[in-house]
């Protein structure tokens, strides 16, 4: 059924089948990649989570593992194992994760065999019993867990009652037995509306704490996805400098401007000293439709984080990610005058394009995918990115669902965000589909999203200029193949 559903990505991570959420417990393990993930095997809905697994060599192309993580069937997190890590204690893999009981989340500790495909909960859980002392907690959730000066620190996610969410930061010597230190960071729920892309939320979820250097510059880099009951759900990012017990924020920014579609990420460093992260693409199809399709829940490719020279993360999918391209064709568009349109090359749903433009003031470029029938036909379909480069010099990208699919039930919010410009006005998009995943980059910022054509023949590929003159110095796009051996899946236990 899963199998079946034209939804459903081929190149990026599904679940075998049922619930996928947040990627959880990502690291590299003796030259092998592991991603974890909150999964419920039975249903695809949020109910009684365990830890999927899957492992991969080159970050593309995954082979699925024994489910990791199992409620158990009373104790700390009978009614769930919620986002957590994987550290390396002392060659001993080691997941920190939120236990579930009583309707909430305390942290608890797994240790794990050689081969991180058996795992046990430790006799301590939960191994921190209560909230701090004298806090009001919104809630207490999520964890991130890294060595500093001979001793384990942990950040756990929360937020304070009245105030705004929050990191608490613990101490401990074996992982078993924490110390609480006091709050790392705590936001202010009082600046920005309520429900706006940059609002910081009343509980910041999926905490994840790392420093990025770039030539000489060192920056302290705090993570955390702003979350209100039924109100927000985007990920955002402090830069700021993490000193003593102390994490300063500096500047805000939004790490994605797909809001809820790329969600509770969590990042990790590999070998080669990379930051990579991965999120959660959230459906945007009413819960029957999932229900029907079998399937819940998407993980993003692996992107490659770094700090751009104004201070700000850049974002590009990991160069791993164009393994999986195919039969690349490659043209020079050129200048287009305002109304221009042309029809590219390549046509389908699961395709990779690189696209170099240059805005002059005024100017907009519209790229289209998953376009079916003329333009303006009402019963056509496509899905519309902008790049416009207003009088002053600004550039905005922006995401137009209002026409992406004849099903009036799918989620078509509009999306938007600040580009970095350059002086000439040159943009490197990058757009990647995969049926019902888009993840756009445009100079280093993401915009991801779900879009659910109905019609078959949805796989057209349009460029225009919408306004002003734009000039496409590149055009690059390749069929991207299948991540992994669907038919094999259909196997797994939980299919
Ligand atoms: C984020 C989140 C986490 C929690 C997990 C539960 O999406 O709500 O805060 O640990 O998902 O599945």
């Amino acid at each position: 059924r899963a199998q079946a559903d034209p939804h459903r990505p081929r190149f990026h991570f599904v679940s075998p089948a049922g619930w996928l959420n947040d990627p959880n417990g990502l690291g590299l393990w003796d030259g092998t990649y592991h991603l974890f993930y909150q999964y419920n095997p039975y249903s695809p809905v949020h109910d009684r989570i365990h830890w999927g697994h899957a492992t991969s060599t080159d970050l593309v192309r995954w082979t699925d593992e024994p489910v990791a993580l199992v409620p158990g069937e009373t104790g700390p997190d009978v009614e769930g194992c919620w986002s957590g890590v994987l550290v390396d204690d002392g060659g001993t893999p080691t997941i920190v994760y939120s236990g579930r009981h009583d309707g909430r989340e305390l942290p608890c500790v797994a240790t794990g065999s050689s081969d991180l495909r058996a795992w046990t909960p430790v006799e301590e859980n939960p191994v921190i019993a209560a909230t701090p002392p004298g806090v009001d907690v919104t809630a207490f959730r999520d964890h991130c867990v890294w060595r500093e000066d001979g001793r384990w620190r942990q950040l756990v996610g929360s937020g304070i009652r009245g105030r705004g969410g929050a990191a608490f930061l613990y101490d401990s010597t074996d992982l078993r037995s924490w110390e609480y230190v006091g709050p790392l960071v705590v936001g202010d729920a009082s600046i920005g509306e309520a429900g706006e892309p940059d609002w910081t939320g009343t509980m910041w979820e999926c905490v994840d704490l790392f420093r990025l250097t770039a030539q000489d510059a060192a920056r302290d880099v705090l993570v955390f996805s702003a979350w209100d009951e039924g109100v927000t759900h985007h990920p955002l990012y402090w830069i700021g400098a993490y000193e003593g017990d102390v994490f300063t924020p500096h500047r805000l920014g939004r790490l994605d401007y797909g809001g809820r579609h790329f969600y509770a990420p969590q990042t990790f460093q590999d070998v080669q000293g990379r930051r990579l992260v991965f999120g959660w693409l959230q459906e945007g199809r009413p819960d029957a439709a999932s229900l029907l399709a079998g399937w819940s829940g998407v993980m993003s490719l692996p992107r490659h984080v770094t700090l751009a020279p104004d201070g700000t993360l850049a974002q590009e999918p990991a160069a791993e990610v164009s393994l999986l391209r195919r039969g690349g064709i490659r043209t020079v568009p050129g200048r287009l005058s305002a109304g221009e349109r042309r029809v590219v090359a390549i046509t389908g749903d699961q395709l990779d394009l690189e696209i170099d433009v240059v805005l002059t003031a005024g100017s907009s470029l519209e790229l289209d995918v998953r376009a079916a029938g003329p333009v303006d036909d009402a019963a056509g379909e496509r899905t519309r990115l902008l790049l416009e480069r207003d009088g002053g010099g600004a550039i905005m990208l922006r995401l137009d669902r209002s026409r992406s699919s004849l099903d009036a039930a799918v989620d078509a919010t509009p999306r938007s965000g600040e580009v970095p410009t350059e002086p000439d006005g040159a943009v490197r998009l990058r757009v990647i589909v995969d049926h019902s995943a888009l993840e756009v980059f445009a100079n280093g910022r993401p915009l991801t999203a779900r879009i659910y054509p109905t019609r078959p023949d949805a796989t057209g590929v349009e460029l225009a200029a919408s306004s002003g003159a734009v000039t496409v110095t590149r055009l690059e796009s390749w069929h991207m193949a299948d991540a992994w051996d669907h038919r094999s899946r259909e196997l797994w236990p939980g299919t």
